[in-house]
């Protein structure tokens, strides 16, 4: 119950919060998705112009394929969360500036705080670069970082069109099977 007020108040902050200028764009925040209990949660990049319309996270095309990934993994509902760097959409989904993953970040340490996985899967460049933006990963990479496990893999857009890497994806993921099993 305790968890369940810090995530109400922390998402509150998010919706209030004008602390960059996407703010001043933006339909609806896109906070979370999935469980407050997470085995394992991943970080995406931004939201778009569906999860703009909606507050869904990866609620578009992306989502489709997260949801693929997802039902590979065997994640039942309960087992999975995912967030973003930023909570606003960047206009004509524009990469998010780096002031802006800034200023975004303490609701992203906030939200791995109060769900505390045990394992974070960052979903591409963007996601490590607000995660760890001293501490480059390839994909593939699986570190510990801040005590944290961390796994780098493909963001789903980048699957969309590219079989090779959806292959490799998959190889990689069933080699990691047991850090969530
Ligand atoms: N891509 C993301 O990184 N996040 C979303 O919410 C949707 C698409």
């Amino acid at each position: 119950m305790m968890l369940n007020n810090e995530l109400s108040a922390i998402e509150d902050a998010i919706r209030d919060c004008q602390r960059c200028e996407l703010h001043e764009t933006v339909t609806n925040k896109v906070i979370r998705k999935g469980s407050d209990d997470p085995k394992v949660l991943f970080i995406g990049e931004a939201p778009g112009k569906n999860e703009d319309e909606t507050g869904v996270p990866f609620c578009g095309r992306a989502g489709t394929i997260l949801d693929e990934i997802i039902g590979y993994m065997d994640l039942p509902d309960e087992d999975w969360a995912v967030v973003n760097t930023v909570k606003c959409r960047p206009p004509k989904n524009r990469n998010p500036h780096k002031m802006e993953l800034q200023s975004c970040k303490p609701f992203l340490i906030k939200q791995i705080e109060l769900l505390d996985p045990d394992l974070i899967i960052l979903l591409g460049n963007t996601a490590q670069k607000a995660f760890c933006p001293d501490h480059p990963l390839e994909w593939g990479a699986t570190e510990m970082i801040e005590d944290r496990c961390i796994l780098k893999i493909y963001h789903p857009a980048a699957l969309i069109y590219t079989r090779s890497r959806r292959v490799d994806q998959y190889r990689f993921l069933d080699e990691q099977r047991h850090l969530w099993q």
